[in-house]
């Protein structure tokens, strides 16, 4: 097995390797390739190394730069970590986990968080941290290595392209935009999205039960939404002011 830097033909068989991984993650919203494809975008992937079997790319583990509201510079995020189910429990992830954090510190980085798996972590010394805190994630899955005895105090935020919409909220967020109404949209309360989407606020409650899409939410999300979101949300206030524009469209 070697372990390297990605190459640039080695793109679309890392997000085969990332999508596969996390099929059958029960916590994740397979969303995790679209986070590696913004971070390379963005020139925010510190290192994006690749673990290679006889020529065939099998695992893939991402690092980038995080900001901690302290002001403490030089720490990363690792992660997504992945591996391709056939070769999970061969070491290849322990490989590219230590890989990853020898390179950070020969790099200068003082330290790196991670959302992840507290429980494999832990063998790389990772922890919890009580003074530091993930923006929005759980403190459960929010583990941290400091790389020298200081330790920072405040919150960390991850690089944007973390955030992003799974593809059912993508839907329910389309389905939002076609059907916007000044009045709120009626939404499936069953539907799971809906819950994720007033989290992130990107969907408000109304008194009666129906429900607002709030454009500017969207932004970090999905700048491309969010402009279309926007664009209805203008059109649909100037038919509602204008009653000729009202009687014509109704
Ligand atoms: C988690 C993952 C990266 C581990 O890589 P791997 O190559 O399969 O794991 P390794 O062979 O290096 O495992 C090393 C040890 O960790 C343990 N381990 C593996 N996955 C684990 C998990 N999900 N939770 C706890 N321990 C785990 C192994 O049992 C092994 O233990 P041992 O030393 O006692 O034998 C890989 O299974 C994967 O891609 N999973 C799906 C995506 C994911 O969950 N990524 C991590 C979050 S970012």
């Amino acid at each position: 097995m070697m372990i390297r830097g990605e190459k640039l033909s080695d793109i679309e068989a890392i997000r085969d390797v990332v999508k596969a991984a996390f099929e059958a993650h029960s916590h994740s919203l397979q969303t995790e390739h679209y986070t590696i494809a913004d971070l390379r975008d963005a020139g925010a992937l510190s290192l994006s190394l690749v673990s290679e079997v006889e020529g065939k790319i099998v695992g893939h583990m991402a690092v980038s730069p995080v900001t901690i509201s302290d002001g403490t510079m030089d720490w990363h995020s690792l992660g997504p970590v992945s591996v391709l189910p056939g070769f999970q429990g061969c070491r290849i992830g322990t490989a590219l986990v230590n890989k990853g954090l020898a390179l950070l510190r020969s790099m200068g980085s003082s330290g790196c968080a991670l959302v992840g798996l507290p429980l494999y972590h832990r063998r790389f010394g990772f922890r919890h941290y009580p003074c530091l805190i993930h923006e929005s994630a759980p403190h459960e899955v929010f583990v941290a290595k400091p790389f020298s005895r200081r330790i920072p105090t405040g919150t960390v935020a991850f690089h944007p392209a973390f955030k992003q919409l799974s593809v059912i909220e993508k839907e329910t967020v389309a389905d939002a935009i076609v059907d916007y109404d000044l009045s709120g949209i009626e939404v499936d309360p069953a539907n799971p999205a809906v819950e994720r989407l007033l989290e992130k606020e990107i969907l408000t409650k109304m008194p009666d039960g129906k429900v607002m899409l709030q454009p500017t939410a969207l932004t970090d999300y999905d700048p491309y939404f969010a402009r279309v979101a926007q664009f209805r949300a203008t059109e649909m206030s100037r038919v509602h002011k204008n009653p000729m524009l009202t009687a014509i469209t109704s």
